[in-house]
């Protein structure tokens, strides 16, 4: 099964997927965490995706579908995947769609996490995340038990430079997912629309209802 998580940023993807991934060992691949793991690294891949993520822009399409599509192509892919974070728009959707083709297979699910502006505000600028397992938290809505620690390994917790208000204001202007991309997905007869505005529990139940 090949899963896509929208929404605009700080809505949730990341948390639920790391939750859908646990419940139902669906593969999660997230073109943020790839580029992020980049920038670390200090690939060409990275410096060229830093340039556009410190200004809360998309990186271009043709670097971020080949990236996609070379990940997609290794074996633990080849029984499906949710894809958190990918497509952004529909040249994207429309790559993405041409690969599963090629190898007999289709996105069977397009997922939308519906939330408000000023609540993905208060989200991305009390979002804390492991620097050593990806861990996500939030400082008021979902701590970990010890601040600054992580529940799940003890790592240290960092916040994204993406997260400083001047940034998140230009991720909120820019990266909403196009009505064109929801579209797409609603024509394909895939898209359920999920109220991302409450608890983290039941978000995850109404996911993976619509998943299973
Ligand atoms: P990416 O990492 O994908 O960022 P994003 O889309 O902006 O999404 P976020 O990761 O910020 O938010 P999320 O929806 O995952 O929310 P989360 O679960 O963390 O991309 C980063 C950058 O990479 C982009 O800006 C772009 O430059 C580039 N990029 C990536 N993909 C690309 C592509 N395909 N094309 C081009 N460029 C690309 O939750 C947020 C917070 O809210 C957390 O603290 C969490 O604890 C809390 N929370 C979550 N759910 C709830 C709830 N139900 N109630 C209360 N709190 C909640």
């Amino acid at each position: 099964m090949y899963v896509v998580l929208l929404g605009p940023p700080g809505a949730g993807k990341g948390t639920q997927a790391q939750r859908i991934a646990a419940a139902t060992r669906l593969l999660h691949i997230s073109t943020g965490d790839m580029f992020r793991e980049n920038v670390k690294n200090g690939t060409n891949l990275g410096k060229l995706a830093e340039t556009h993520m410190s200004k809360g822009e998309l990186v271009p399409d043709e670097v971020t579908i080949r990236m996609l599509l070379e990940r997609i192509g290794r074996p633990d892919a080849a029984a499906g995947a949710m894809f958190d974070g990918f497509p952004r728009n529909v040249v994207q959707a429309a790559a993405l769609d041409a690969a599963l083709a090629s190898r007999g297979a289709k996105i069977d699910r397009a997922l939308m996490i519906a939330v408000r502006d000023e609540e993905l505000v208060a989200r991305l600028g009390g979002r804390w995340i492991c620097r050593n397992c990806g861990q996500l938290y939030h400082e008021r809505n979902d701590p970990p038990k010890k601040p600054g620690l992580c529940d799940k390994c003890g790592g240290e917790l960092y916040q994204r430079d993406d997260d400083r208000p001047a940034v998140v204001a230009a991720r909120l202007e820019k990266q909403k997912p196009p009505a064109a991309l929801v579209e797409h997905y609603r024509t394909l007869g895939v898209l359920k629309e999920i109220d991302g505005e409450r608890s983290l529990d039941a978000v995850t139940a109404d996911l993976l209802e619509a998943i299973r």
